[in-house]
Formats: structure tokens, sequence, C-alpha cells
């Protein structure tokens, strides 16, 4: 069991009337002057931005909008963020939205006080010691940035997709009202539902296997999330189903599975130049490699697969061969991804194979040229990402 520090200084307030405490909450992390951040029409469709500025005003808290993040935010977005803040004072941060807001508005808060280009933390040139406050009215459960301390972005320029983790910019607060996911389309609420899966995942297939409780805690957040999203997928307006997945998607991603052990990552690190390359969504790039990535690796402790096939997936031990338990449990998670609408394979994902030479420039990326491995479970080099890619190309 390894040492471990857990950091999760998010207030979160969750529930039906969640939204009522925004302007409160606001003053209570000293906001004066706020940013209202947001993505294209979702929030604005749904009456939640019209409730927020109607919420600051009774705060009386003056603000200014920037509405237009896109899914795989980009940093040209986060510049405009940047500059409107400087020039209007803006001196606390509000993202409504899912990941990608969240995201755009730890990148603009890291970015107002620094000097050089927000770039330059994604790309490990500068760290950031201060950054503007910043918080979110939660949308979509999945990249559980609201408590998380990641931000990714994607640079237009050359299509990089990269990230920047800092605890400084961890949200003061997150507002957490399950009615607000009722209007996510299925595609959108299985891309979520497969996020929280790995990040659950990414922690839990580790070498270190002897924390109980952050194994049970991690096995029953898996169990939980495909429950419900079958409940939430037959019935959108299933609020108890839609608030065990809100829960998830943050306790998925604020290190709570990852108590004593070491994370992998590896999978997100593959996925992450799939939606640099190709735009596609998170969970949906997630789902076409992970079947892949856990075939290439499993050989290295096939009782951790095994073990997640019989108390994850529902798979009957077969007591004479830990390695079928174990590869039966990797087919049923795939089969789970195909049967809420997900891709398990890059032609699903992207509707052609990638090319050779589009596997080769992803695999070169992916390892900074194969200066550095990826992942833990088994530190994979640019000729393993590539052949992770091609056995996902079938
Ligand atoms: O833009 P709008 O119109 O709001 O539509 C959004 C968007 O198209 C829509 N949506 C959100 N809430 C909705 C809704 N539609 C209807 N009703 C609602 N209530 O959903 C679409 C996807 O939104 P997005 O924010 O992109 O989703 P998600 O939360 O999955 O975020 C994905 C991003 O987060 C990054 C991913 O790489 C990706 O860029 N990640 C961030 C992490 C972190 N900061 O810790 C960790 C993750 O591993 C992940 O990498
Ligand atoms: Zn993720």
């Amino acid at each position: 069991m390894k040492d471990f520090k857990y950091y999760a200084p998010t207030e979160v307030a969750f529930g039906r009337d969640s939204e009522e405490r925004i302007g409160e909450l606001a003053l209570k992390y000293g906001a004066h002057k706020v940013l209202v951040h947001y993505g294209g029409s979702s929030a604005v469709r749904s009456g939640l931005i019209d409730k927020v500025y109607g919420q600051l005003q009774k705060a009386g808290l003056a603000y200014v909008s920037l509405g237009g993040v896109v899914p795989n935010p980009r940093v040209s977005k986060v510049r405009e963020g940047i500059e409107l803040c400087r020039r209007e004072g803006v001196d606390f941060i509000l993202a409504v939205g899912g990941g990608s807001v969240i995201d755009s508005a730890k990148a603009i808060s890291v970015g107002v006080p620094y000097d050089g280009d927000v770039w330059d933390f994604y790309t490990r040139k500068a760290y950031a010691s201060v950054c503007l406050p910043l918080a979110t009215v939660l949308t979509i459960p999945a990249a559980g940035s609201e408590m998380s301390d990641g931000s990714v972005i994607t640079n237009e320029d050359g299509n990089l997709k990269k990230d920047y983790c800092t605890d400084i910019f961890r949200c003061k607060f997150a507002v957490m009202n399950p009615e607000r996911t009722f209007t996510l389309p299925p595609f959108q609420t299985a891309c979520g539902v497969v996020d929280m899966m790995m990040h659950t995942m990414e922690r839990y297939f580790s070498h270190d296997d002897d924390m109980v409780l952050t194994d049970a805690v991690a096995e029953s957040i898996l169990r939980t999330v495909m429950d419900c999203a079958f409940k939430v997928l037959r019935d959108p307006q299933d609020y108890v189903a839609r608030a065990q997945l809100m829960w998830a998607g943050s306790i998925a991603h604020n290190d709570l599975t990852g108590c004593g052990t070491t994370g992998d990552w590896g999978t997100h690190m593959i996925e992450h130049e799939l939606s640099g390359m190709f735009d596609v969504a998170h969970g949906a790039g997630l789902a076409a490699v992970w079947g892949s990535w856990a075939r290439n690796v499993y050989m290295l402790l096939p009782s951790r697969f095994a073990r997640f096939a019989v108390n994850v997936m529902g798979v009957t031990n077969d007591f004479t061969s830990v390695e079928k338990t174990a590869l039966a449990g990797i087919e049923a998670a795939e089969r789970f991804f195909h049967a809420i609408g997900m891709p398990v394979s890059i032609p699903e994902l992207i509707g052609r194979p990638a090319t050779e030479e589009e596997i080769l420039k992803m695999a070169d990326t992916c390892t900074g040229g194969d200066s550095h491995s990826v992942g833990v479970f088994k530190p994979l080099w640019s000729a393993d990402i590539a052949a992770i890619y091609r056995a996902a190309n079938g």
C-alpha cells in the first residue's frame, strides 16, 4: 500500500435547490466581478444561464460572460477569456457546463496573472503559483473536472491536446443539480459513463492491489454507474439514477478511488491523441481503445483483471484459468460499452480505420518522440502504443 495525500477542497452543493446558492457561494469565496463562462447552446436553451445571472444580480455581483467553448476546448478561446478578464477586472470565474467549460475556465484562471502565453503551462515551460479563483455549475457528469486538479486543452496549431494539473485551480465550489442532466442526449450520457468508469479503472488497474477499501469503493462505483447507465438511457428523467451518476462522476476523479494505489492513465494518454487528431468525444475515444490496451497489458497481472471480471462485470470465475477469466472480463466490458452505444474500435469511432501514418504520428506524439513511456501498469513506448492503435483498428 502506497502512502498518499488526499486533497478535495471543493465545496459541493448538490440537489434540486442547489442553484439557489450560487450567489451566496460566490460571495463566500470572494467574488466581486464574475466571468460567466459557458459552452455552445445547452445552458442558454435550458434557461440555466439566465438563472445564474439572476443569482449573481441578487447577490449584488457584477458579471461579464463568454460563451462558445467547444468540446475539446481550444486555447484560442482561453486566450480570448484571458483578455476579457484583464480588460474587465474580473476576479472570479464561474464555469457553467461540463469538463470542456471547466477546463477552459481553469486555463483562463492561471493565464490572467501570467506574463507569458497560457500554453506554456500545458507544455511544462511554466508552472503556475497564482490564479483567479473559480467554481462551477455542472451540467454533465463525466470528466470530473469539478473536483479534479486537471485541465485539458487543445491547441488548434498542430491539433495538440495536452493536460496541466495543479491543486491551485481546483474549483472553490461546485453546484450540482441532477435535473440539469435530464436534457443530455444518449450519446453524451454514455460518453460520461465511460469517462467516469475509466477514471476509476485507470486507478484500479494497479500493481498495488492491497488497498482493500479503495478497491471496494472503486468496484461499487463501477457497478452503480453501469446499473444507472441503463436506467437513464431508458428514462432520461430518472432523478435518482441521474443523481448517482452525477456524484459518481465527481468521486471517480477526486482521487478517492486512488488512495494507496498508483494510477496508470495509459488509456487516457492514448485517447488524448485520438481526440487531438480526430476531434472525437473523449468518452467515446476511451471506449474505442480500452479493450486493446487491456489485452496488451493484462498478462502482467491477470489476477487483477480476473478480479475486475468477477467483482465488476459479473463474469463467472473459470477456476481452471485466471487468464480466461481475465479475458472474459475485458470482453464483458466491451459488450457493456456496445450496449450503451459506445464504439469499441477506431473504425467505429471515426467511421474508418486510422492510416498507418496517423497511427505512427499519434504513438510518437504520445511519448514525446519515444522520450518517455506512458502508463504505469505496463510502461508503454511508441511501438507498444502503435500496436494498441493497430489492435483497435480492426
Ligand atoms: O456546448 P453545449 O451546448 O453546452 O453542449 C455540451 C457539449 O456539446 C453538451 N452538454 C453539456 N451539458 C448538457 C449538454 N447537452 C444537453 N444538456 C446538458 N445538460 O455536452 C457536450 C459535451 O460537453 P463537454 O463539456 O465537452 O463534456 P465532458 O464533461 O465530457 O468534457 C470533456 C472534456 O473534458 C476533458 C476531456 O478530455 C474533454 O476535453 N477531461 C478533463 C478532465 C479533467 N479536467 O480532470 C479529465 C478527463 O479525463 C478528461 O480528459
Ligand atoms: Zn477522462
